[in-house]
């Protein structure tokens, strides 16, 4: 070979290596020899339904509670218009109070109160505290800080002739003034007055107070108090604390409106998106399946803007035109059990699915992008999923009304993907006919739900293995072991490295339910607990946010070697599509701790070091408002080598997460 082709050669070779390791060691992609299986890019989402007091009283961040007078006996015994109202006529003042539903500021919203002030008293306890006006302590008193703003409004319509003053103030539950402002209400339309509350003291069980005081008759509505300091400053925004836990999670999906809440108690009650959104006061509130009131406050509208505040595709949920098999008693019309919208009534209901698209999706010069323009967002949201029906029993309605939707929403918009549903459980006749009529119709997603023991998980650990990859992916979109201990937070991590590995298949997956408040609990287990105050996130909790924020795109076999016939051992291995990143989940479900051999040799370029996060503990340990942070996962650093032994704690998630030389 002549010098000239011997350097030819070796700077050929220099280039072929060069584009090699820059494959390898960029981290933009695996090289070929450790290509693992491409798994789903958003597999771990969250679910939100506005049951145990989520939304209204929980994340949706209204302060006052029933601000627009719409509570009513349908809802809870007890309950009407001026429930958690409180009359005051402080310094021997004389009025009276009514409430009225003629010309209310919006059909939807068709109850408000009439305040008449005869006299206003001079004996006043308190500096300014004379009147007749309201006090209301929101739900379970109001949390206030010293120093922050507080966003006070109403909508008030004046029925005498003079301009009437209105003093409203934050106080403490012993009466100490915490802020107060004041206003004329001048006009004899409706119209929205606003003023800024700031807290010049802190406290947890505050009211607000509402006092006219001067002469005259006034109509009030839309009672509402916000902090300024929502999350991401949103108005009409959520809990700051409340959604930063659940923003921690980097999920990358969020489900919405639920749950059973979506075909809702009946007919009547399923959730009509319609009604959630456009200004507040003209939504319409309703009592939700879940027994208390919801005021459509935190709708599609925020939702969506919530989804993208967390970096997750929104994944609506609508009714299938059937209610849930589940709806109760007397109090709904129509009776118990499944019902479905009449035949007649399908165009409109489908027509009701378009306008969403167009809603979400539409130009802002169309009639429904023009709604959301309206509402501060002119750019499309991008829509991509619909979910219809939620676990709804597959009766042949059901069917039918469900391949009504699915065949028009199917031709006008192939660009959206449908999930279909399997009924509520992991098995039975409900499963069955969801899955054929997913066949049947070539759905490309499914919903599946299951609440189990923790047993049921650690049998079914291969459930999805056999699944056949020609026919529809997997949205598990409920499930959950029944408890909130380690073990259980643990046999579910075990489950979710069975569904990373079959993450081919399985394109989403949520826990449910997300949220629970402190005293108005209504199902078994849950992910966050929380009061007005704290927040408790479970163990379950702390496995979905190891593997929210450890999400994979490549599925990598055989790299941990574990007992194949030791159903207490899991192990799943990724790798993440950007970066790069190596990522080892393993789970031991011994009570004492376990070895676990690792062979990193197909990756090249590999740092020394991992990060290691690790969850474990007693097994019946659990998060409570007297010990939030009893089980937490703890970080440090791991030196490793290409093949070394990992000692898995007992009761433990471990997760490793190993990055690339740069
Ligand atoms: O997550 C709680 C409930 O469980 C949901 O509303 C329902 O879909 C399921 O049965």
């Amino acid at each position: 070979m002549t010098g000239y082709a011997q350097l030819k050669k070796t700077l050929l070779r220099g280039l072929f290596l060069f584009f090699i390791s820059m494959i390898v060691f960029s981290g933009l992609q695996a090289s070929p020899s450790e290509e693992g299986k491409p798994i789903s890019g958003k597999l771990f989402g969250l679910f939100f339904e506005d049951i145990n007091y989520a939304a209204d009283g929980g994340l949706y961040a209204e302060m006052v509670q029933n601000r627009s007078f719409e509570y009513s006996p349908t809802e809870q015994p007890g309950w009407n218009p001026l429930a958690f109202w409180e009359y005051i006529d402080p310094g021997f003042s004389i009025g009276r109070i009514h409430v009225q539903t003629n010309e209310p500021i919006h059909p939807n919203n068709p109850t408000y109160i009439v305040l008449d002030v005869e006299v206003v008293g001079n004996y006043p306890q308190h500096e300014g505290e004379s009147g007749v006006g309201l006090k209301n302590h929101g739900f379970g008193g109001m949390v206030v800080r010293e120093g922050e703003n507080y966003h006070f409004s109403l909508f008030g319509r004046l029925l005498s002739d003079q301009p009437v003053n209105l003093r409203v103030s934050l106080e403490d539950p012993e009466g100490e003034l915490i802020s107060e402002e004041s206003f004329q209400i001048h006009s004899k339309d409706w119209e929205k007055y606003e003023t800024s509350l700031t807290a010049i003291a802190s406290h947890d069980s505050a009211y607000v107070q509402v006092l006219i005081q001067s002469p005259g008759e006034l109509a009030l509505d839309m009672i509402s108090l916000f902090p300024e300091n929502t999350f991401k400053n949103r108005k009409n925004g959520l809990r700051a604390d409340l959604a930063q836990v659940l923003a921690d999670m980097k999920p990358r999906f969020l489900r919405f409106p639920g749950g059973c809440l979506v075909h809702g108690d009946g007919l009547g009650n399923m959730y009509r998106w319609k009604n959630t959104v456009g200004p507040v006061e003209e939504r319409k509130a309703q009592r939700n399946i879940w027994g208390y009131h919801q005021t459509g406050g935190f709708g599609f509208f925020e939702f969506i803007q919530f989804s993208e505040d967390l970096g997750a595709i929104p994944i609506p949920i609508l009714p299938a035109a059937v209610s849930c098999q589940n709806s109760g008693g007397t109090h709904v019309i129509g009776g118990a059990g499944q019902k479905a919208l009449c035949l007649l009534d399908m165009e409109e209901y489908i027509q009701d699915i378009f306008d969403l698209i167009e809603w979400a999706n539409g130009p802002e010069t169309s009639k429904w992008g023009a709604v959301r323009a309206q509402a501060g967002r002119s750019e499309p949201f991008g829509l991509t999923y619909i979910g219809i029906g939620n676990e709804d029993k597959k009766t042949p309605e059901f069917i039918e009304r469900f391949t009504m939707i699915y065949n028009a929403v199917k031709e006008k918009h192939p660009e959206i993907e449908i999930i279909g549903s399997s009924g509520p459980f992991s098995e039975g006749e409900d499963f069955e006919k969801g899955w054929e009529l997913a066949n049947r119709l070539g759905l490309s997603v499914v919903d599946e739900h299951y609440y189990q023991q923790t047993d049921w998980y650690i049998a079914n650990q291969n459930r999805y293995d056999g699944y056949d990859r020609k026919a529809s992916s997997v949205y598990l979109g409920e499930y959950a072991s029944w408890g909130n201990t380690l073990y259980n937070a643990i046999v579910e991590a075990a489950y979710m490295t069975s569904l990373e590995r079959n993450g081919d298949l399985v394109i989403m997956a949520s826990y449910a339910p997300l949220l629970a408040k402190r005293d108005f609990n209504q199902w078994s287990t849950n992910l966050i607990y929380f009061d007005n105050v704290n927040i408790v996130p479970t163990p379950n909790y702390y496995v979905q946010k190891m593997f929210m924020t450890n999400q994979g795109d490549y599925y990598h076999e055989g790299v941990v070697a574990l007992a194949s016939d030791d159903v207490l051992v899991a192990a799943s291995v990724t790798t993440d599509g950007q970066k790069g990143d190596v990522i080892l989940k393993l789970v031991n479900l011994h009570e004492t701790p376990r070895e676990m051999p690792v062979d990193l040799s197909r990756f090249s370029g590999l740092v020394d070091r991992a990060v290691l996060t690790v969850l474990a503990g007693e097994p019946t340990a659990e998060n409570t408002f007297n010990q939030p942070v009893k089980i937490t996962p703890v970080q440090s650093e791991m030196h490793i080598n290409k093949t070394f032994t990992y000692q898995a704690p007992p009761m433990s998630l471990s997760i490793l997460r190993i990055g690339r030389n740069k």
